[in-house]
C-alpha cells in the first residue's frame, strides 16, 4: 500500500485554485462530473476506446472564454485502449501534473487492477484506497468480515449446499460474460444440484467457481441502496449524511417478473435461469420510520472502518440492503466509494441530499462539494488517500 503521508505530500504541490477532477469514464462518472463542474472544477474522463463517445463527444463541456460552462461536463478526456493504461507512471505524471484529484468507482478497480492502485497508482484518491478491496467477495477481510467485526446484520451464510433448507442464493462469476454474475436461487439441495448441473452444461458458470461460491440466505423483501456520504472535516454537523436511495434494474430477472406465472414455468431452460445482469437504475425513499436504523447501520459501518481500514471510510459509499417482512435490513453487499446507481439523482439531487443541503445535491456533487470545503479548511490531507 502506498504510504498515505506521500499521497499527501503530491497534494500539498497542487495549485488548489486549478484542481482538475479525473475518473474512469463509466460506472458512475457523468454523476462525478456533473458534480465536479457544478462547484467549479475542471473535469478529466479516462476513456477506453469503443466506449468514449458518451464522454468525449456526447457530454462534452462547452465554455465561454472567461471559463463559464453552458453546455456538458467533461472538460477533457484522455483515450487508451484500455483504460489500465492510466496506471502507467508517465500517464499518473499527467495527472499529477494537471492537479487532478482522483475519485475511485468500480471501474477503476475492475479495470485498472487493484494491486495497482494500492501500490503503484501515485494520484491522490478522494476516498479510502486501502478499502477498495473490501468489496472483492470471498477474500481476506472482504466485506462480510467487516460487517461481521461492525455487528452488522447480513444474509447468513450456508457452507454446504447439502444444508439448503431455505431459499439461499448462490454467488459466483458468470463464466463467460466478463464481470457479471452467475448467480442462481435454490430452496432444496436438489434443486442446487439441477440448477448448477444445467448452468454447468450451458457454459454459464464452471465448477471451480461453483466450488468457490458464496451461499446465502435469500432476503426475500424489495432492495434499497443507500448511498451514504461520511465527511471526516465537517465540524459541527453530523458527519454522516444519507444522500439518496436506489434500486436496479437486471435482466433478465426484471423480464422475468413480468412474465404471468404459466409462462414462466414453460420457458425453455437457456432462458429459465435469470440473470443479475445491472443494466439500470431506479430511485425510491424510505418509509420514514426506517431512516433512523440506515443511520444506526451505517454509523457502525463507519467505526468499524476506521478500527480496521484505517483511516476508514472518507466521502461516498454504499450500503446495498434487502427488507424483510420484519422490516429487518440485510447487508448482502458494500461498495465503500461511489455507488454504482447514483446517476438516479445526477443534476438534480435527491430528496434526502437536497433535504439536507437545501440545494440539488447529488453524489457527484457532494463529492466536488467536500473537495471545495477541504480546500477552503486547508483540509485537503483528510479527504485524499
Ligand atoms: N442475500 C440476498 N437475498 C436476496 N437478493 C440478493 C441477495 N444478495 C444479492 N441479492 C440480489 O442480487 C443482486 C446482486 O447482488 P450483489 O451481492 O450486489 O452482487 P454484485 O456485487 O456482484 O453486484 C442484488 O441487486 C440483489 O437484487
Ligand atoms: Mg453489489
Amino acid at each position: 500500500m502506498i504510504d498515505r503521508k506521500e499521497i499527501i505530500d503530491i497534494t500539498k504541490d497542487y495549485d488548489t485554485e486549478n484542481i482538475n477532477v479525473g475518473s474512469v469514464a463509466s460506472h458512475s462518472a457523468l454523476d462525478i462530473f456533473d458534480g465536479a463542474v457544478e462547484e467549479g472544477f475542471r473535469t478529466l474522463a479516462i476513456c477506453q476506446y469503443g466506449r468514449e463517445k458518451t464522454y468525449s463527444h456526447y457530454f462534452r463541456a462547452q465554455r465561454e472564454s472567461n471559463g463559464k460552462l453552458c453546455r456538458g461536463v467533461v472538460d477533457d478526456s484522455i483515450c487508451f485502449d484500455h483504460f489500465r493504461e492510466i496506471t502507467a507512471s508517465q500517464n499518473q505524471q499527467k495527472l499529477i501534473s494537471e492537479n487532478t484529484l482522483f475519485i475511485p468507482n468500480r471501474s477503476f478497480t475492475s479495470y485498472c487492477g487493484i494491486e495497482d492502485i494500492e501500490n503503484d497508482f501515485r494520484v491522490p484518491l478522494v476516498g479510502s484506497r486501502n478499502m477498495l478491496r473490501s468489496e472483492e467477495r470471498g477474500i481476506d477481510r472482504d466485506y462480510y468480515w467487516l460487517l461481521e467485526k461492525a455487528n452488522l446484520p447480513y444474509p447468513e451464510r450456508i457452507e454446504n449446499p447439502e444444508d439448503i433448507d431455505t431459499l439461499v442464493m448462490v454467488k459466483l462469476p458468470h463464466a463467460t460474460k466478463k464481470l457479471e454474475r452467475g448467480f442462481f436461487t435454490a430452496g432444496t439441495y436438489r434443486e442446487y444440484m439441477e440448477k448448477a448441473e444445467s448452468l454447468l452444461k450451458q457454459g454459464t458458470i464452471t465448477r471451480d467457481d461453483l466450488d468457490n461460491a458464496r451461499i446465502e440466505e435469500y432476503i426475500i423483501g424489495p432492495v434499497f441502496n443507500f448511498d451514504m456520504f461520511y465527511s471526516p472535516i465537517e465540524e459541527n454537523m453530523s458527519k454522516l449524511e444519507i444522500l439518496g436511495v436506489d434500486w436496479r434494474f437486471e435482466t433478465s430477472l426484471d423480464g422475468h417478473v413480468r412474465l404471468p406465472a404459466p409462462q414462466q414455468m414453460n420457458l425453455s431452460e437457456k432462458q429459465l435461469t435469470p440473470e443479475y445482469t445491472v443494466c439500470g437504475h431506479n430511485t425510491a425513499t424510505l418509509r420514514e420510520s426506517l431512516l433512523e436504523e440506515v443511520f444506526n447501520l451505517s454509523e457502525k459501518y463507519v467505526k468499524a472502518s476506521q478500527k480496521h481500514y484505517k483511516p476508514g471510510i472518507i466521502g461516498p459509499f454504499c450500503l446495498q440492503t434487502c427488507v424483510d417482512k420484519d422490516l429487518n435490513f440485510y447487508i448482502y453487499d458494500v461498495a465503500p466509494r461511489v455507488g454504482g446507481g447514483t446517476n438516479v439523482h445526477m443534476s438534480v439531487g435527491h430528496p434526502y441530499g437536497n433535504t439536507l443541503w437545501r440545494k440539488p445535491m447529488s453524489t457527484g456533487r457532494r463529492l466536488a462539494f467536500e473537495i471545495r470545503r477541504a480546500i477552503e479548511m486547508d483540509k485537503l490531507d483528510q479527504i485524499v488517500t
